[in-house]
């Protein structure tokens, strides 16, 4: 049987340990992935005891604490704090989510926390999303009419086709679909992803768009669409509940029946 090592400086060691100071009954112990790119040495997890009595609910809320009170250098993303820049995204307790939305209170036991999967670490929590975000710019995400009357004039929708994005517009680019996908984790150079094909329906089911054919075409390739087996994980892992495997099933239906 083939047997597959990790090179020596990716394993994961254990880290320090920061034992609470302040005495409090009320201890969370969190662990979290920590790597600098500036030293030469191996990814390791790091133990915080953190104090909750006073801490916010959030898992942001422990980073928040734990970077302004125990260790300045812990390094994470995050902007808006209320679930719409979608930057905080990170894997919490085995699952992709958004450390702002996330309670910590649903979570018994340690916590632990690593940045998404399957993408290179840019240091501790801080994942490479540039592969995604130059995908993202290949679908073009604006509207595109033919004699540029954008500029101008106002485009009406009606109501009804204005429905047609609900489920759709609310995507924050979180990327904690993709990163759920196996799919995306093997063919992520070529395989667009759930949140990708997600807003490229997005723009194909705007009645405003008029470039429904050529975006259609664009995206019904073998590698960029249809490398998704309908696997499910990343509806299963959208912080916001959309459903990105429906809209990929959209698209393949679209593309069948066009
Ligand atoms: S579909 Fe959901 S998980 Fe995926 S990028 Fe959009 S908001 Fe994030
Ligand atoms: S349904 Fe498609 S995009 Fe979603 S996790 Fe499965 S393979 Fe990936
Ligand atoms: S900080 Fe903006 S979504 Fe969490």
């Amino acid at each position: 049987m083939v047997q597959f090592n990790l090179p020596e400086n990716s394993k994961v060691l254990k880290g320090s340990y920061f034992k609470d100071k302040t005495g409090s009954e009320s201890i969370k112990k969190v662990n979290i992935y920590r790597w600098n790119p500036d030293k030469n040495e191996n990814p390791k997890i790091d133990t915080f005891e953190v104090d909750l009595t006073k801490c916010g609910n959030k898992v942001l809320d422990i980073l928040n604490k734990i970077k302004n009170e125990i260790d300045p250098s812990l390094t994470y993303r995050r902007s808006c704090a209320h679930g719409v820049c979608g930057s905080c995204a990170m894997n919490v307790d085995g699952v992709n989510t958004l450390s702002c939305m996330k309670s910590h209170k649903d979570i018994n036991g340690d916590i632990n926390i690593y940045p998404l999967p399957h993408l290179k670490v840019i240091k501790d929590l801080v994942a490479d999303l540039s592969t995604l975000y130059r995908q993202y710019e290949s679908i073009e995400p604006w509207l595109k009419t033919k004699e540029k009357k954008s500029q101008t004039v106002e485009i009406n929708q009606t109501k009804k086709n204005r429905k047609k994005l609900d489920g759709l517009y609310e995507c924050i680019m979180c990327a904690c679909c993709s990163t759920s996908c196996p799919s995306y984790w093997w063919n992520g150079e070529k395989y667009l992803g759930p949140a990708v094909l997600l807003q490229a329906y997005r723009w194909i089911v705007d009645s405003r768009d008029e470039e429904r054919k050529e975006r259609l075409k664009m995206v019904g390739d073998k590698l960029k669409l249809y490398r998704c087996h309908t696997i499910m994980n990343c509806t299963n892992s959208c912080p916001k509940g959309l459903n990105p495997a429906k809209a990929i099933s959209s698209l393949k239906k679209m593309l069948a029946t066009n």
